[in-house]
């Protein structure tokens, strides 16, 4: 019975047409804001980071990575690793919140300039779900492992077996047990799910999705976080995209492939992450009650960030400054 409630109160199956309702005003200031810190010398926006939410230290760490030389890519594991290992993120690798049984999975993914893509989903006690997704893109002949074979893979490759459930973790599933209600918090569950963008000195564009996934959530849950399209999407000629929040809405309109694709069209990194966020909100008549924000980058180390409610925030590293900002959030209707 509570599962069935579980699945009804979800807004995970519901597809509508809002009436004449909900829509995004029009373009507005948000899309001059969001490339202030570019200037207009392109050469200026190169290397850049962007991370989905206030993640500082990710951020730093993945731009002294670029500082240093590294890739793009090295950048995103670094800056990944940061959010993975710290108990404080409880949407991310150690200390994540366990799904409805107590068991923490996560899902990660990461994308390179070459189009490679390497993923694991449903991974258990293994802090850093990034690495193994690396691991998988350069080491296997697979981009996706899931379960207990990307467990045995990562162990394999000598990382350790971990307890990822920290007592505060322990300590807030043991407290939704007493109701089991699922209700996704906007802003607060996701809130830390980290999505990161950067370009290196070459122009070479990376990306990478890391998360415990949605808190309490069914034993087996994947959301788009791992999912190439949907969490993540990096095309070495156009730019990136990578979203947070409800990812089910993330798969279902394959949203960071589609900002990518706007952005091959022509649009701006900010108008494009108002359309797929407008994808979303026009199909769900229910769009109030879940969160879902995009970032992206274009070639020229432009940026866009987007989300269906405020509160969303995003944290750039470029010209050699770091800032955290909320895109201005302009939905009008209902
Ligand atoms: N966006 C993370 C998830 O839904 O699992």
């Amino acid at each position: 019975m509570k599962r069935r409630k579980f699945i009804q109160n979800t807004s995970l199956g519901s597809l509508g047409v809002v009436a004449g309702a909900t829509a995004l005003a029009c373009k507005s200031e948000s899309e001059k804001e969001a490339t202030t810190l570019a200037t207009d010398k392109e050469e200026k926006n190169i290397p850049m980071v962007i991370a989905t939410w206030e993640v500082p230290n990710a951020v730093s760490k993945a731009w002294s990575t670029l500082q240093e030389g590294r890739t793009a890519l090295d950048a995103i594991e670094e800056g990944c690793k940061v959010e993975e290992a710290d108990p404080e993120n409880q949407s991310v690798g150690y200390g994540g919140l366990p799904d409805r049984d107590g068991n923490v999975t996560l899902d990660a993914c990461i994308m390179n300039s070459k189009g490679d893509y390497g993923s694991v989903v449903y991974l258990q006690n293994i802090k850093h779900p990034i690495s193994i997704a690396r691991k998988v893109m350069e080491d296997t002949p697979h981009v996706l492992m899931a379960g207990m074979g990307a467990q045995q893979f990562a162990l394999e490759l000598g990382f350790e077996k971990e307890n990822l459930l920290t007592e505060a973790s322990k300590a807030a599933w043991e407290e939704w047990k007493k109701t089991s209600e699922y209700k996704p918090i906007i802003n607060i569950e996701n809130h830390d799910t980290i999505g990161m963008l950067a370009i290196d000195k070459d122009g070479n564009i990376s990306g990478g999705c890391t998360t415990s996934g949605l808190a309490y959530k069914m034993a087996g849950r994947v959301g788009d976080s791992p999912i190439i399209g949907a969490g993540l999407f990096v095309d070495n000629e156009i730019g990136a995209a990578t979203a947070t929040g409800m990812g089910e809405e993330v798969l279902k309109t394959v949203g960071s492939f589609l900002i990518v694709e706007l952005m091959r069209q022509g649009m701006s990194p900010q108008a494009a992450c108002e359309e797929a966020v407008r994808r979303i909100v026009s199909k769900n008549p229910n769009h109030k009650d879940f969160q879902v924000g995009y970032i992206a980058v274009n070639k020229k180390g432009e940026t866009g960030a987007y989300a269906i409610h405020e509160g969303f925030l995003a944290t750039v590293h470029q010209n050699e400054k770091m800032k955290t900002y909320a895109p201005e959030y302009h939905l009008t209707g209902p």
